[in-house]
């Protein structure tokens, strides 16, 4: 049984996502909330082992690559997820399902329908209350990413990738729109964290607006 709440940012590189989180899970430290921030892949000992498989060595079977995001998923839920948001504390996860779906399936090419149906497997029903989509223009993201060193696998992949992972969360939060906010984050760190604060709070938690 959930009972805590389920926030996550999606979005592609370098559109600021852990910032926000750490920002947002200040903010609600503040206002009296228990929070657990973490991120996909990774978030336990297992799962960061996955990520660095992942990460380090791209699996030439793309199916390969999404069954160990979903290992890593499965673990990370067991672990970390589903006992916070028992205990009632506030989860805010950098990427989760929405990250799977637009690079495994609209770019990788795993069918859409093993996608989902590990999805209703691995993570149904612990899907997120709120789902911040922060949208850039890949070409800013990928340099801010370049300028901190962490550029990814991903991130070196063609500019035409890049723009269909900005479309691919684009269309999921339009398509699911009673738990996706797109939020512009083109601006400042403070104006988008405000923007943040005023999605979660008009839908989580209005008593701590
Ligand atoms: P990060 O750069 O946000 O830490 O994420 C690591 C990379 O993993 C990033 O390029 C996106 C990718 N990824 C997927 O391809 N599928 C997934 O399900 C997740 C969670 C991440």
């Amino acid at each position: 049984m959930k009972i805590g709440h389920f926030i996550t940012f999606e979005g592609g590189e370098g559109v600021g996502k852990s910032t926000q989180a750490r920002l947002l899970a200040d903010r609600l430290k503040v206002a009296g909330h228990v929070v657990v921030v973490t991120r996909e892949p990774g978030g336990t000992p297992l799962a960061e082992k996955i990520r660095d498989l992942i990460l380090q060595q791209r699996p030439k079977s793309p199916e390969a690559e999404f069954l160990m995001f979903a290992a890593a998923r499965a673990e990370h839920l067991s672990a970390v997820i589903r006992p916070a948001l028992e205990a009632g504390q506030t989860v805010i996860c950098d990427r989760f399902i929405d990250s799977t779906r637009v690079y495994q399936g609209d770019v990788f090419g795993v069918e859409r329908a093993l996608i989902l149906a590990v999805e209703q497997l691995v993570v149904a029903p612990t899907i997120p209350d709120l789902t911040i989509v922060l949208d850039l223009d890949p070409t800013v993201g990928l340099k801010r990413a370049a300028e901190r060193g962490t550029l990814s696998r991903y991130d070196k992949a063609r500019i035409e990738i890049h723009d269909d992972l900005r479309q691919g969360f684009l269309t999921i939060a339009q398509s699911e729109p009673d738990r996706c906010v797109i939020i512009d984050a083109a601006r400042s760190v403070d104006v988008i964290a405000a923007d943040v604060w005023t999605a979660v709070a008009a839908r989580l938690v209005p008593a701590c607006g």
